[in-house]
């Protein structure tokens, strides 16, 4: 459990990014006195506020260890976010998981409308993008496309949605995933995301890709405890406190370690894997912390 000065650590620090995210969405948003207004009332609608913008926590800790600009990494941060926004925008519509509520309010589609839903979707992909190639992220435009690389890569085919295809396909008839599966889609789905983050941290902070390993390893087993607990989530969380439907993995022929291996194995194998994480960072003193406090938050959050 977090306790004391770790949960301050963790309260605190979400609380700043959720505000530093809200800002930079809001400066990247400006409504237009034209017919596009809808389109961009809709990006904001799903993007400022909400979420609980663990991405762009992960991206400002990690590279706050390495003495990047605050204004540089929430930039980064919030264009992962913008990817993360328009993934679940998708994730809820009807052809997919089919859901009415997102951060406590109806989901974007029930909002607007699907056509409306799918364009914000395209809208928050490509201004991802344009985040990042954008100079105030980095003056070094090797710095730049090589941020853009990384989260083209997580986003895609080898990633997020990679995960989402695996994710839809399990129910269909004659696919049987067993556990390495699971892990493999897991890892897409979500893992991607998140590992990008703490590599997008490292990118901004210059560490050669040889000085990334151990936060890699670390990245890589939260990625995989979040997508465990949610899907504990799913099965055994309040649905006020979560503000998403839940109960609907099983009954939408989702496969997941809840599904494969029951809530107690899957709780252990996700607390295992935050204090596997935790022991990556061995290395680093006290400005590692927030990412420990991270980790301890991944399994044990309620939303
Ligand atoms: C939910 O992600 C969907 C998954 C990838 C598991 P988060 O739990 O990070 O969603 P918000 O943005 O905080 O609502
Ligand atoms: C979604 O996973 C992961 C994404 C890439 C959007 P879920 O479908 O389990 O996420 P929730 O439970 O709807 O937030
Ligand atoms: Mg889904
Ligand atoms: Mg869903
Ligand atoms: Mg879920």
């Amino acid at each position: 459990m977090l306790v004391g000065v770790e949960s301050d650590l963790l309260g605190d620090g979400l609380k700043r990014v959720q505000e530093e995210v809200d800002a930079c969405f809001d400066a990247f948003l400006p409504v237009p006195a034209d017919t596009r207004a809808r389109l961009v009332e809709a990006m904001r609608y799903a993007a400022i506020g909400g979420g609980k913008r663990v991405r762009p926590l992960l991206v400002a800790s990690t590279s706050e260890m390495f003495g990047v600009d605050r204004d540089a990494a929430i930039q980064t941060g919030t264009a992962i976010e913008a990817i993360h926004v328009y993934s679940l925008i998708h994730d809820d519509l009807p052809c997919m998981d089919d859901d009415d509520l997102r951060h406590g309010k109806p989901t974007l589609h029930h909002q607007f409308d699907e056509a409306t839903a799918v364009l914000a979707g395209d809208a928050l992909h490509a201004l991802a993008f344009d985040m990042l190639a954008d100079t105030a992220t980095s003056t070094d435009p090797f710095v730049r496309s090589e941020l853009i690389a990384t989260l083209g890569t997580a986003s895609g085919m080898n990633g997020m949605a990679g995960g989402q295809m695996m994710d839809i396909v399990a129910d269909e008839e004659g696919v049987d995933y067993d556990l390495h599966a699971v892990t493999r889609l897991q890892q897409l789905k979500t893992g991607a995301l998140l590992a990008a983050s703490v590599e997008m941290g490292a990118i901004l902070g210059k560490v050669p890709p040889e000085g990334r390993t151990h936060l890699r390893a670390y990245a890589r087993d939260i990625g995989l405890a979040f997508q465990i607990a949610d899907d504990l989530l799913d099965v055994e969380g309040d649905q006020d406190k979560a503000g998403k439907a839940l109960r609907k993995d099983e009954a939408q022929g989702k496969q997941t370690f809840v599904t494969l291996m029951g809530a107690d194995k899957a709780r252990e194998q996700a607390r295992a894997l935050v204090d596997q994480a935790i022991a990556h960072l061995g290395s680093h003193g006290s400005e590692a912390d927030m990412l420990r406090a991270l980790a301890r938050f991944i399994v044990e959050r309620d939303r």
